[in-house]
Formats: C-alpha cells, structure tokens, sequence
C-alpha cells in the first residue's frame, strides 16, 4: 500500500518481513528488510524511482496500480540496477512499454546485462535534471555506493536526497521514519549494512559525502533503497558515515577463535581474560566462528581495534568456519587495526602462520608472530596465552 511522504512524494515499495538472508546466504537479515521505491508527482510528468525485488514483482505492480493509473508514469528513475531494485523493471515495462528509464551509463550495462531487454534508456551524468513541473530532479552519480552503476537523485524543491543503497538499512518497519522506530535497532542495523556492504567502499564515501557537502544542497530528507527514511535530523546519519569511513572503531577487541576438541578455546579464553585485566577499559568479546553468524562477526570486527584470531591445525590448514570468515575480512579494506594469531596443534601446526598471513594480507599489523601450542594447554602454555593478551593490550594503548 502506498504511503504519503509528502505532497509530492509517496512510497510504493514492499517490507519484507521474511527476509533473513541477502545476497543469495551470504548476509543474515535479523530484522527483515524493505525494498523501497518512491512515486515522485510533478504538475507535468510523475517519476518512479526504483522498484523492488523480483520475487515481488507481481505484488509491486498490484500496489502501483492502486498508487496511480500506470499509463500516467512518465519516468522511471533507476537509481541502481541491483535485482532487489531493478527486479519489477521487467513486468512494469511490459505494461508501459518505451516508459524512459533513466540511469548511468552503467546502469545500462547492468540492466542490459540482467535482463537482456533493450528499454528506452535516458543515459545521465551528475549535475543533469529532469524536469517535472513545479520541481526537478537533480542526478548524482555514485559509483560503487553500492555497484558501479548506483546514482542518487535529488528532488530540489523538498530537499529530498533519493540515496538508494547508501544510509539503508536491512530494517523492516511499519513506522517509516528514523524517528519512530527503536533507535538501538536502528542504529545497529545501519551499522552492520555499512559493515558488511560498504565497508569496503570507505575511501569512495569519504570522497562522495565530501562531494556532495560541498555542492551545498539542503537536505531535510534521505529517502534510502532499504530500511526507514531519516527525517529527523537526516544529516547524522551523514555524519556517522563519514565516521564509519574514517577509520573507525570502538575501545573494543574481538577474539574470534574455532576448536575441535577445546584446546584452542581455552587459548582464546585465557587471551581474552589476560586482556581485560589488562585493561579494564576495553571491551572483550569473545566468539567461536563456528557458532556465530559471521555477518555479526564482520559487525564486531569493524567496530574492534584489533582482533585475535586462533584455530587449531586443521588438515595442515584451518578449520573451514575460520577459513570462511578470514575470506570475510580480507574484502573490509580495513585499516590502522592490529591483529594476532594463535592455535593449537598436534604434530605440524600450520595455522596459525596461515591466519597470520590472512591477516596482513587483509592490511592489519600484526603485534608479533603469534602464539602456538602443541596438544592441551598445560599452565605454561596458559601462561603463555596471558602474556599474548597482556601484549596485544598494551598494544593498543
Ligand atoms: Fe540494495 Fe546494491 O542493492
């Protein structure tokens, strides 16, 4: 059903309420997600800005019909060419065929390459409008925030900024708007999108949040892809992500260990417990790989100065639940963060040279060699284990 934003804007998009994993099983969903898209109403022409994911194409276009006469659609913007967007693209156009669709130059070959339909593409470049009585809107190309195709739009007369992936979360509500859902949910939702979406476009954040500052727009609403609209005071969220780009982290260390048969999590254990006598200021947190959701691990690990990674020798490498989320942290271009490794072993003891190796790969400094034991820990090697953590505390200071 549609919503009224305002006199002018509406959204059309669909909550899903299911939705638990995102990107094929790669990310976990704990609070489902919406997939929105925003009718925009000139005196002259109205715009459609995104759709929704595919599987809810059908659904989409019954709600539309019931927003507006399809045939009174002049425009649609596609901000970003990603199926969870661009999914109804290919039933809507069928029911109002030649409609422009207006996109980057990658968006083209995005939608091109998706769906293999030669729709009647509007190319455009930041600075370009497109007129539609009574107000504009302005295109901002975006490039990887999230895909190289992603564009923003911007609706100058409410100072609307249609930010599509960036400032989302995986955040399903019925309330909308930032200002009327649990902020901590909010918050932490925003947080891990970041993390686990576009942590690895730091850099390019910085660069387009500085971009767009710069250009002086006013901004009294961010309208996302995902999640709920920031109204109330949108540019914190701006702010935040600057911070997040920066180089950001918490007074936190993240001990992320797997075992077989507990040796090394006594290792962790121990690590961990020498840490936080250490200094009683940092938060510790703990976690088997194995058991834990590895889109929170990546969650934790982003907000961590530093993370200790053990696992037993494994096949002369690692446990595969390790392996998988070194895989993880190897894609977060994550900087200034300091790392060790450790594990147990029983005759060659490989691991923790590899984890070592993963971890400098991935741009962290590690504090020394890292720590192995062969068998069970005994009160030496426990002893041992303290002396790491005690290190990598002081480390940090
Ligand atoms: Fe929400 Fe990059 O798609």
């Amino acid at each position: 059903m549609a919503r009224t934003i305002n006199s002018r804007v509406s959204w059309v998009g669909k909550i899903d309420w299911e939705l638990n994993k995102f990107h094929g099983e790669e990310l976990s969903t704990r609070h489902g997600s919406s997939y929105n898209a925003y009718l925009v109403k000139g005196t002259a022409k109205t715009v459609l800005i995104d759709t929704v994911w595919k599987p809810y194409g059908l659904e989409f276009i019954k709600q539309l019909k019931q927003a507006i006469n399809l045939s009174e659609i002049g425009a649609i913007v596609a901000n970003h060419g990603e199926v969870d967007h661009s999914g109804a693209l290919p039933f809507l156009l069928k029911l109002i065929p030649g409609t422009p669709v207006y996109c980057t130059a990658n968006g083209v070959k995005s939608l091109k390459g998706q769906y293999h339909e030669d729709w009647n593409f509007q190319v455009v470049k930041t600075g370009d409008r497109l007129e539609l009585g009574g107000c504009d809107l302005t295109f901002i190309e975006a490039p990887m925030l999230h895909w190289p195709d992603t564009m923003f739009s911007y609706l100058s007369q409410d100072n609307i900024l249609f930010s599509n992936d960036a400032f989302g979360q995986h955040y399903a509500s019925e309330k909308m708007f930032n200002d009327l859902v649990d902020q901590c949910e909010l918050m932490h939702e925003a947080m891990k999108y970041y993390a686990n979406i576009l942590s690895p476009y730091s850099a390019i954040v910085i660069k387009k949040i500085r971009e767009i500052l710069d250009l002086g727009l006013p901004v009294d609403m961010i309208c996302p892809s995902h999640g709920v609209i920031w109204r109330k005071e949108p540019m914190r969220i701006v702010d935040q992500y600057r911070q997040w780009a920066d180089n950001y982290h918490e007074n936190q260390v993240t001990v992320l260990y797997d075992t077989m048969w507990n040796s090394t999590r006594i290792m962790a254990e121990a690590i961990a417990a020498a840490m936080a006598d250490y200094a009683p200021e940092l938060r510790v947190k703990v976690y088997n790989v194995s058991k834990h959701d590895h889109s929170d691990l990546v969650t934790e690990i982003f907000r961590s100065r530093g993370i200790v990674v053990g696992s037993p020798t494994y096949n002369r490498g690692l446990l595969s639940a390790m392996a998988s989320v070194l895989e993880e942290i190897g894609g977060m271009g994550l900087k200034n963060r300091k790392a060790v490794a450790f594990g147990s072993y029983g005759w060659s003891g490989e691991a923790a040279k590899i984890i070592a190796e993963h971890l400098s790969k991935a741009g962290f400094e590690l504090v020394n060699d890292g720590l192995r034991h062969m068998w069970t820990p005994d009160q030496e090697a426990l002893a041992k284990c303290r002396s790491l953590g005690e290190e990598f505390a002081k480390a940090l200071d």
